[in-house]
């Protein structure tokens, strides 16, 4: 959460917001804005300028892009810019950063949170210092600004400034007294740099900078970077010089772009098939034995786990709720799935023959972040699955498995959830090669049914008109989902997304619970969803679903079922049937999951809410 973004090269040669630094950094700004919208603001610094200028406003970029065509600034070879999510201080204009030192020459912003901040201040008041804001963030201002009078290198004023800052965060700072210059320093928060011929850049992530740039250098923990036109410095917070990796992104800026949809949601849907293609590209050998070349574990360390935990947040963790089944079903290996943020406080058993397998598409999330730390620290192996490269999950991971979903820019996920559920499969079936749990046809038979799933996608999004018609019709303020076996995640996922899209109360079973309790709820024209598995599910699964559909209809709930193709079992009792493709159980997410996308971003856009950017949330939550 809260976007970064910083440029050093030439200036331009008119003073508006079609200027070179200032409009790459309100292009990252754009892209970046999924991280955050409660403010937005930018500082640059004009050559021979005695002090920085900077405009913020609270509210989204196109509030800053008016007050800046309205108030232009200066001719800069230098920019910072940055787009808030609140923690510390409401949205307001004087919270908004960048934050600016007493003398006007230096400014600031930042993306974490400084948790000493209260200390400094009252340091900082004690001694006659204003503060103009609410924020965390200001006390960083002003010890930069004081650490710098001291050494006259904002470097080493850099390195001084984050060696006596405690909690999370990414800082990036200009002064006046350099007016090409951009100086940044990263503990745990994100930060990379975008390298450009004669000018450089700097974001949280690479959407940043990817319209200009695909070469990218990942900066490691606790490092400052120094950025001109035509260098770029890394140094650690003791000033060692440091040589990072460099990588090339392997998407271009169209990626990021909507390519004629409404929204980048509606388009994200529609990614799907090739997301999920994508991720499935390349992972076998000649033999069509599983090659999962970016795995760093040996096959011995594989062979001996067990038990499988699984973390992650919001729609991640139900692709690990999804990965259980297939895992279990096909390794039988125990599998946990936990919330990263309640793992580590419950103190839970591992060992080194324990997998954590951390699922996340930002590479980012503080929650997932902390809970893979702590299992390392207790000998367990960490291998993550994740969308973006240059993250820091995988960098403090044994083992990697990335999805290949692209830029996911809507807040709420969509493709990147198909593509993790992917991956674990991937992974599951890896696992079983290498455990002997399954034989190799069964695996290639899995792998070629999972091939077919991209198309069986494809036709659940083109049929989504039906689904559409019901969205713009709904007017219920609940709505449920219910779903046995695979289905559970699903319903779950469900109602995230009606939750995060359209605010409505919603609330995701499963189906064999609802006689536990949340029956009471039912009332005549209640919306019910429920994902109905197979006919070929085993264990009559099928009809133990079939007789829920009885139990919420007879006491008139709506019904709004999610079939397979040609299961006439389920018409007697559905209101409204949503047909998907035939599918093996294990693979069924990555169809029925589709509709209750579709239904969630309709009803949104049709009550006129912002799906891409929904109220109160960001898409990388970088704060515990
Ligand atoms: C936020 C986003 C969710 C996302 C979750 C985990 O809450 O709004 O869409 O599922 O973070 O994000 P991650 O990047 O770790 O998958």
């Amino acid at each position: 959460m809260c976007g970064i973004v910083g440029y050093a090269g030439p200036a331009g040669s008119i003073s508006d917001v079609s200027e070179r630094p200032l409009s790459v950094v309100l292009e990252g700004l754009r892209r970046l804005e999924y991280r955050g919208y409660d403010s937005a603001g930018v500082a640059v610094v004009a050559p021979g300028a005695s002090q920085v200028s900077s405009r913020k406003k609270a509210g989204k970029l196109s509030n800053l892009v008016e007050l800046l065509a309205a108030e232009p600034v200066p001719v800069a070879t230098a920019a910072i810019g940055h787009t808030r999510w609140a923690t510390h201080g409401g949205p307001t204009d004087a919270n908004a950063h960048p934050h600016l030192a007493d003398d006007g020459k230096l400014a600031v912003i930042h993306n974490g949170i400084i948790e000493n901040f209260a200390a400094l201040r009252d340091e900082f008041i004690a001694e006659g210092v204003r503060f103009l804001s609410q924020t965390d963030t200001e006390v960083a201002a002003h010890l930069l600004a004081r650490e710098y009078r001291s050494s006259g290198d904002l470097a080493a004023a850099m390195r001084a400034t984050a060696q006596l800052l405690e909690g999370t965060f990414t800082l990036l700072a200009v002064h006046s007294d350099l007016p090409g210059t951009v100086v940044g320093a990263r503990h745990d928060s994100p930060l990379v740099v975008g390298l450009g011929q004669g000018e450089n850049f700097l974001g949280s992530d690479v959407a940043a900078f990817v319209s200009e740039t695909r070469v990218a250098l990942e900066l490691g923990q606790d490092q400052v970077v120094t950025i001109t036109a035509d260098e770029v410095v890394v140094t650690d917070f003791e000033g060692r010089i440091v040589t990072p990796t460099t990588f090339t992104v392997d998407w271009d800026a169209s990626a990021a772009e909507k390519g004629g949809f409404r929204t980048f949601m509606d388009k994200e849907i529609h990614d799907q098939p090739q997301a999920v293609a994508e991720t499935l590209l390349g992972r076998t050998d000649a033999a069509g034995r599983l090659t999962l070349d970016e795995l760093r574990i040996d096959e011995s360390v594989l062979r001996a786990v067990d038990k499988i935990v699984v973390i992650a947040c919001g729609t991640a963790a139900y692709a690990g709720h999804v990965a259980k089944y297939a895992i279990e079903h096909w390794c039988r290996i125990p599998v946990e799935v936990e919330l990263a943020h309640e793992f580590r406080y419950r103190d839970p058993v591992l060992s080194e023959k324990t997998l954590v397998v951390a699922i996340t598409q930002s590479g980012e999330t503080m929650d997932t972040l902390m809970a893979v730390r702590h299992a390392r620290e207790q000998g367990a192996r960490v291998l993550s699955i994740v969308n973006t490269h240059g993250s820091t999950i995988p960098r403090e991971s044994d083992a990697v498995l990335y999805t290949h979903a692209g830029p996911e820019i809507a807040v709420a996920s969509t493709k990147a959830f198909l593509a993790q559920i992917t991956a674990t499969y991937l992974l599951g079936l890896y696992l079983a090669q290498v455990r002997g749990t399954k034989f190799p046809d069964e695996i290639a038979e899995v792998l070629t049914e999972l091939k077919a799933m991209p198309a069986k996608i494809q036709r659940v999004i083109d049929n989504g008109e039906r689904v559409r018609v019901i969205a713009r019709w709904m007017d219920s303020r609940s709505v449920l989902f219910l779903g046995r076996h695979v289905g559970f995640p699903v319903a779950m996922e469900g109602a995230l997304k009606l939750k995060e899209l359209a605010y409505i109360h919603a609330e995701g079973f499963a189906a064999g619970e609802i006689k536990h309790g949340p029956i009471a709820l039912v009332e005549p024209g209640l919306p019910v969803f429920v994902i109905v598995p197979s006919p070929r599910s085993r264990d009559s699964l099928h009809s133990k679903v079939i007789s829920n559909i009885q139990e919420i209809r007879a006491r008139g709930a709506r019904t709004l079922v999610i079939a397979e193709e040609g299961d006439e079992d389920v018409l007697p009792y559905a209101d409204e049937v949503f047909w998907v493709p035939q599918t093996p159980t294990l693979l069924a997410p990555l169809v029925t999951v589709v509709p209750l996308q579709i239904f969630a971003c309709e009803l949104a856009s049709a009550r006129g809410l912002d799906v891409d950017q929904p109220r109160n949330l960001a898409k990388s939550v970088t704060v515990e």
